[in-house]
């Protein structure tokens, strides 16, 4: 069992939950089950509707936990095929595609599976470009691609479209996915669990001081319960660090 008394459901443990987490699960070595969290807008506090998303803006929340950072993006194309990745410790797990009515709504971990690079209010190096960038890919040739979220940190590259995918740079794993479930007859989202390598111990370890500043609490590993607010990465931080090949 994993921090703080959360479910952390494997293959051999989803019984009660709804049909479709446990499908994933028994798909998924590192499906790991937290809160029902309804995605709220910060300002207003009212759920947010998927048709007021700005395609190929990254949005940012907090989730599983009060101090983990998320990005939602909105692709602006459907995302249906599933892919099949792996941790760095070898642990397979299939990404189940994108959410909301056109399939294109995506959400993974904003922490950088390299050395956990974030956002914060003063800076984020890791960004979600809409446009066409430069990068190093794995086979250290340089390649040209929209869509993509850049760590300008060390330059890691992953792939929204295909789970978090690394395409270059040093990452070992790929970013952890955030699950989404889809009310379409409110068309708003939920946060539920997460899928693939997560990371929170080692980043509430190494940014504890930090975290705890920023968020004006001590217990930085509390649990998201309820709602959680959502706003567009530019109005958390100005200060985005851009970067290419
Ligand atoms: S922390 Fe993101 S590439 Fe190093």
């Amino acid at each position: 069992m994993k921090r703080r008394g959360f479910v952390k459901l494997c293959a051999s443990a989803v019984a009660g939950i709804t049909a479709s987490p446990e499908l994933l699960a028994r798909e998924n070595q590192v499906y790991h089950r937290y809160g029902r969290v309804a995605l709220v807008d910060s300002y207003s506090g009212k759920p947010v509707r998927a048709a007021s998303l700005d395609v190929g803006e990254a949005y940012l929340f907090h989730y599983p936990y009060v101090s983990t950072p998320c990005f939602l993006i909105d692709l602006g194309k459907a995302v249906t095929s599933r892919s099949n990745l792996k941790t760095r410790d070898g642990e397979r797990y299939r990404w189940q595609g994108g959410s909301g009515k056109k399939n294109s709504v995506v959400a993974f971990s904003a922490i950088c599976a390299h050395k956990m690079s974030h956002p914060a209010p003063s800076v984020s190096f890791i960004n979600y470009r809409h446009r066409e960038v430069r990068f190093r890919n794995s086979n250290d040739e340089i390649e040209q691609r929209a869509g993509v979220i850049y760590c300008c940190s060390e330059n890691s590259v992953y792939d929204p479209a295909h789970g978090g995918r690394v395409l270059g740079g040093p990452a070992p794993q790929p970013l952890a996915s955030i699950e989404l479930e889809y009310d379409p007859e409110q068309d708003i989202f939920y946060a539920t669990a997460t899928i693939g390598g997560e990371m929170f111990d080692r980043y509430f370890s190494n940014f504890h001081d930090r975290l705890v500043l920023q968020h004006g609490r001590t217990d930085i590993d509390h649990a998201m319960t309820g709602s959680t607010g959502l706003m567009r990465l530019s109005d958390y931080t100005n200060n985005q660090v851009g970067c290419q090949a």
